[in-house]
C-alpha cells in the first residue's frame, strides 16, 4: 500500500510517498481502506517535530480520516465489510474520562495515522459515517469535529440562545460554527482577514470581528452582547489570545482551552477569573461516545463540514504547506 511518511528527520521536506506492506487484521481488529483524510494543525506540528520531538520515525501522519471496512479479523461482529467508518482519534478512548494510556493511542503520532491507503484498527475504535456526508466531509469529523463538540456541549454546556466566540476560521472553529447552528446558539467569529469574515457571515456567524484591526476584540465582544459578555469562548489562539478571551466572557462563563496557535506560555491576570467566576476548561478531543453523540446531530440536521481545499495523496506536502501558510478557511482534505 501507499502511505505518506515523515522519515529520517522531521520537516515538511522529509515527507515522502512510501510503499509499505499491506497490514493484516488480527483478532478483534479490522482492515479499513482510507478514502479521505483531513489535516489538523497538530499534524503540521507533528511533521515539524514540534509536537513530540521524541516521536520515533518513520511516522505516517494524520489523525482524521474516513474509510471503508474491507476486512474483518477473527471474532469481529461490531461492523461489517463495506461499511463506511471513521477511526477515532484516540483508539483506546471509548467513553468517560481519558486515561494516561489514552494519550499513547492517538493516530498520527505516536500511532501511524490516516495518510495511508490501508489501516488496521481495533473494531471497537471506529464510528459509522453519517450517510449524507462525502468521504472528505466525513474525514473532518474525528479530531476537529469531536473537539468542537466537546468544547461546546460536554464542557461548554451551550444552550439555545447562547453566544459563543470562535477564534479564527480554521478547522476546529468552523466545525464549531456548523454545530452552533444545530444547537440554536449564535457565534461571534474573529479572524485576521476581512474576506474570511465575510465568508464566516455567509456560513452563519452572527457577528464578526477582525482581531488585527480590533486588537481589543474581547471588549468588542462584550459590547456586541449588550455589555454582558459571551457565554463560551473556544480558545485556539493560546498565549496571545487568552487575555482577550477572559475579557470577552460573561460572569459565570466558560473558556475552553483547546489550542496554542500563538504559543503555550503566557501570564494571565487571575482577578477576572475569580471575580467573574470564569471556568477555564482544558479540552482534549473526545471519546468514541462523544463522537457518536455529535454524529446524531450531524445526521439529524444533515450538517456538512466546511472544506477549504482537497489534495491528492501525492500532493500531501503541498497540503501541509497550504496549512502552514494560513490562508485556509475550514478543513484541508486529502483524497486517497
Ligand atoms: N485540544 C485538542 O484536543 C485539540 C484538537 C484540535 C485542535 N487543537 C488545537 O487547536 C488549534 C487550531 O487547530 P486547527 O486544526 O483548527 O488549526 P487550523 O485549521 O490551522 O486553524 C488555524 C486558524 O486559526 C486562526 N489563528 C491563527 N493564529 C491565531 C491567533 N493568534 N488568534 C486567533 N486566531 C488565530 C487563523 O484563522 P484566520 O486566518 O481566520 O485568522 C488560522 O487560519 C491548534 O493549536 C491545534 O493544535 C487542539
Amino acid at each position: 500500500m501507499r502511505a505518506v511518511e515523515v522519515a529520517g528527520q522531521f520537516g515538511l521536506d522529509r515527507l515522502r510517498l512510501a510503499d509499505r506492506p499491506d497490514p493484516v487484521p488480527g483478532p478483534g481488529e479490522i482492515l479499513i481502506r482510507v478514502a479521505a483524510a483531513s489535516l489538523n494543525y497538530r499534524d503540521l506540528l507533528m511533521v515539524r517535530g514540534q509536537y513530540n520531538p521524541k516521536q520515533p520515525l518513520p511516522l505516517i501522519p494524520g489523525s482524521d480520516g474516513a474509510a471503508r471496512v474491507v476486512g474483518l479479523g477473527h471474532g469481529v461482529d461490531r461492523v461489517r465489510e463495506g461499511q463506511r467508518v471513521c477511526p477515532i482519534f484516540a483508539l483506546s478512548w471509548l467513553e468517560g474520562q481519558p486515561q494516561r494510556s489514552t494519550l499513547r493511542s492517538t493516530l498520527g503520532g505516536p500511532i501511524d495515522g490516516t495518510l495511508a491507503e490501508l489501516m488496521v484498527v481495533p473494531a471497537a475504535s471506529v464510528v459509522v459515517v453519517p450517510d449524507h456526508l462525502t468521504d472528505e466531509e466525513a474525514a473532518c469529523l474525528p479530531c476537529a469535529g469531536t473537539t468542537a463538540w466537546n468544547a461546546l456541549v460536554t464542557h461548554g454546556n451551550v444552550q439555545q440562545g447562547d453566544t459563543v466566540l470562535l477564534q479564527g476560521t480554521g478547522g476546529v472553529s468552523l466545525m464549531a460554527l456548523m454545530l452552533l447552528r444545530a444547537l440554536g446558539a449564535r457565534a461571534i467569529v474573529t479572524s485576521g482577514s476581512d474576506e474570511k469574515l465575510e465568508r464566516a457571515g455567509q456560513l452563519g456567524a452572527w457577528q464578526t470581528i477582525n482581531y488585527r484591526t480590533v486588537p481589543e476584540w474581547g471588549r468588542a465582544a462584550v459590547e456586541l452582547t449588550g455589555g454582558e459578555g459571551v457565554d463560551v469562548v473556544l480558545e485556539v489562539g493560546g498565549a496571545d489570545t487568552l487575555a482577550q478571551s477572559l475579557r470577552a466572557v460573561r460572569i459565570g462563563g466558560r473558556v475552553a482551552l483547546i489550542g496554542n496557535l500563538s504559543g503555550a506560555r503566557t501570564e494571565i491576570d487571575l482577578i477576572p477569573v475569580f471575580m467573574r467566576q470564569v471556568r477555564l476548561q482544558g479540552v482534549l478531543v473526545g471519546s468514541r461516545a462523544e463522537f457518536e453523540a455529535m454524529n446524531e446531530i450531524v445526521s439529524r440536521d444533515e450538517l456538512r463540514p466546511q472544506i477549504d481545499r482537497t489534495f491528492d495523496l501525492a500532493e500531501s506536502r503541498t497540503a501541509f504547506e497550504h496549512m502552514a501558510a494560513g490562508g485556509h478557511l475550514g478543513k484541508i482534505c486529502i483524497r486517497l
